[in-house]
């Protein structure tokens, strides 16, 4: 427990927590966006997906058991992430009071610059998500639990909501492109041989997630896909 606490003390331990939390959100990230392509196939199908995922492990442990586990531990790491990157820019500003600068092009430092930004963002968006499409308590679109299509339908079908969840999508792409190429780094992956294709990999991840979440509200947003009105 010791060795543990005095790892977590060191910069480099906070940044394999901030990294290992962050892969973890990313997997959630890829699991979602898979379970929301299920839109495309219809209302039955996303259905029953939303239902089958409280489902999980039933027999064994009772309903909704493993999906709370899951949450928990997407909670757990969500918190590691923001106070161990808390903790992990005072102890930085405590080494360094006074910033150097080194000649980075926009393209290399505007991701970068923008983590505190798009973090910020991504809480306060992480907030009202949950509250209008799990709890059902925001915006007043029509809401009933387990009925994720026409829920999903009905907010996406005014229009504006869409364009927010497609912005929105763009911001969490940015932070995940940077936080991709953190974590090459944080795990030593990176190397001047093997940089180009790593943010290569970074980049078309980051693209594949922004198209996969977008395509949903916009699909919902023109006409192609949703319940009739
Ligand atoms: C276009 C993009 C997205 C759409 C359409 C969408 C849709 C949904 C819906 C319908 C639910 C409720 C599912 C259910 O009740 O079974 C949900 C849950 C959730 N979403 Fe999203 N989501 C999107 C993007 C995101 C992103 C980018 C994040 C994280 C940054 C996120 C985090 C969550 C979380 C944490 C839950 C709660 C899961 C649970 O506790 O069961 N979502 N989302």
């Amino acid at each position: 427990m010791n060795r543990i606490k005095q790892f977590y003390g060191t910069a480099v331990g906070k940044k394999f927590v901030v990294a290992l939390s962050g892969i973890m959100m990313a997997g959630f990230l890829v699991m979602h966006m898979i379970g929301n392509l299920k839109a495309f196939a219809g209302e039955e199908k996303l259905d029953h997906y939303a239902a089958y995922l409280r489902d999980i492990g039933q027999d064994m442990f009772g309903h909704e058991t493993v999906l709370w586990l899951a949450r928990i531990g997407l909670l757990v790491a969500v918190l590691a992430h923001i106070i161990t990157i808390v903790l992990l820019v005072k102890q930085n500003h405590k080494a360094r009071p006074v910033k150097y600068h080194i000649q980075k092009s926009f393209a290399a430092t505007f991701p970068a610059r923008m983590m505190r930004v798009s973090g910020l963002l991504l809480l306060i968006f992480i907030v009202v998500h949950l509250a209008q499409f799990t709890f059902g308590s925001w915006l007043s679109t029509p809401f009933e639990e387990g009925k994720v299509y026409s829920n999903i339908s009905q907010a996406f079908g005014a229009g504006w909501l869409a364009w927010f969840y497609i912005f929105m999508m763009f911001i969490v792409c940015l932070h995940l492109y940077h936080g991709l190429w953190s974590f090459f780094q944080t795990f030593g992956i990176d190397n001047p041989d093997r940089n180009k294709p790593l943010r290569a990999l970074a980049i078309v991840v980051s693209l594949v997630l922004f198209i996969g979440f977008s395509s949903v509200p916009f699909a919902f947003a023109t006409g192609m896909i949703g319940v009739a009105k």
